[in-house]
């Protein structure tokens, strides 16, 4: 009796691979949930730490709670002086996400096994997190190691960190915002890779460090660097959809469109368009957002039918930009966010945990016959 082939999926899309009570999404209503909180109450009201936290443990923290759970992420934030030397004497050249990956592997060689608890390598890897981004970044820059100042949020300490300066109180809010938003976002490519390796019973360090190198690629976090690289390419309003005929011609993607789940505007890009608003109101217009807003025309145009709007990654980058922040630091700042879900999966993975080891559709030969090296063509 043969067995019955199993079918492929290409990309596994719409196949559940868990249980997860950490966020939802309704993809053609255009809602995402964490723990059953809308992402717009979150990022109206809440913070990172709080955010963090809620996806971690299920519920809002109490005073105390976020309190202890802050002055915690202060502390951790003091990382061995050997790992940032580590990452001081990476590849100037290396791309900072390269960096981090190392930064996650080096940081459990020296911390796995040294806590007391889950919980605390779980503080470690949220606070180390920034604070390897910006000390790698300094280094490359050939600039001093900025310490840590504890009195600050993870926003704050982090534009602290990068710049030496006092970040103000609006650059430090746009960040802790962004931050919120994209802490998680359901089955995505670097949570299913984290929630893979964690299934092998793999340490946390090693589970982030995975999950970072996926969300590294430009079709997952890699597409907010790609699309500021877009933007001043195409360089003018008036050249947009002269850019896009030709993109759309050669079957190129537009980086920041579309989404495996979202049929609709991303929820998020809505939040992140009225936070780039509020900065150029404040600061300054920038001529890359008006290209953006006429990019976003043209394709809802062209391609909202299909399904194809804005994703999450499109206003991040002008945000980013107009803080100053370089191109390739801004998918390290999705991992600085995006480590809580990691770390929330995680945590629910093991609470049942079953290695994963899925079916595969065969499409080799059989019966090989094996030649000898010396009668091989
Ligand atoms: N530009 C042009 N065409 C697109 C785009 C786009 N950005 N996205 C999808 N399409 C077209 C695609 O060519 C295909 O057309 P056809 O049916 O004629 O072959 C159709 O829409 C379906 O596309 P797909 O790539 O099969 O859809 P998917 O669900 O596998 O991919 C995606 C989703 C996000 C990878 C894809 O939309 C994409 O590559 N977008 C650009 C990269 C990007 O912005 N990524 C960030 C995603 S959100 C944040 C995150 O996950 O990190």
């Amino acid at each position: 009796m043969t067995s019955q082939a199993p079918t492929l999926v290409p990309g596994l899309a719409g196949i559940p691979c868990a249980e997860s009570a950490v966020s939802y999404i309704d993809g053609q209503a255009g809602i995402l949930e964490y723990r059953g909180h809308r992402i717009e109450t979150l990022a109206a009201q809440s913070n990172f730490e709080e955010t963090a936290w809620l996806l971690l443990y299920g519920t809002l923290p109490t005073a105390d709670e976020l309190a202890g759970f802050r002055a915690k992420l202060a502390r951790y934030r003091e990382l061995p002086p050997a790992l940032l030397a580590t990452l001081a004497g990476l590849p100037k050249d290396g791309h900072p996400m390269a960096a981090l990956q190392a930064g996650y592997a080096a940081l459990g060689m020296h911390m796995e096994g040294k806590l007391a608890s889950r919980d605390e390598d779980i503080a470690l890897l949220i606070a180390a997190t920034p604070v390897m981004v910006a000390a790698f970044e300094r280094a490359r820059q050939g600039q001093p190691f900025v310490a840590p100042d504890p009195s600050l949020d993870t926003a704050a300490n982090f534009l602290w960190m990068l710049r030496g300066e006092t970040p103000n109180v609006l650059e430090s809010h746009v960040l802790d915002v962004a931050l919120v938003l994209h802490a998680d976002h359901t089955m995505n490519a670097s949570t299913f890779t984290a929630r893979v390796v964690a299934s092998t019973e793999a340490d946390p360090y090693t589970v982030c460090a995975s999950a970072i190198g996926s969300l590294k690629g430009p079709l997952h976090g890699g597409a907010n660097e790609r699309v500021l690289i877009q933007l001043e390419k195409v360089g003018t309003v008036d050249r947009v959809r002269a850019w896009l005929d030709d993109q759309l011609a050669t079957r190129g993607k537009v980086m920041g469109f579309g989404h495996r789940v979202y049929k609709t505007k991303d929820p998020r890009s809505f939040v992140l368009q009225t936070l780039a608003r509020e900065l150029f109101e404040k600061t300054g217009s920038t001529p890359i957002y008006d290209v953006a807003l006429e990019l976003e025309k043209a394709v809802v145009e062209k391609l909202g039918e299909k399904g194809i709007y804005p994703n999450v990654d499109f206003y991040s980058g002008i945000v980013y930009q107009k803080m100053g922040i370089p191109t390739d630091v801004f998918t390290p700042i999705f991992g600085i966010s995006r480590v809580a879900g990691w770390l929330a999966h995680w945590r629910e993975q093991m609470v049942d945990n079953k290695i994963f080891r899925p079916a595969q559709v065969f499409v080799g030969s059989h019966d090989a016959v094996y030649t000898d090296l010396a009668a091989r063509g």
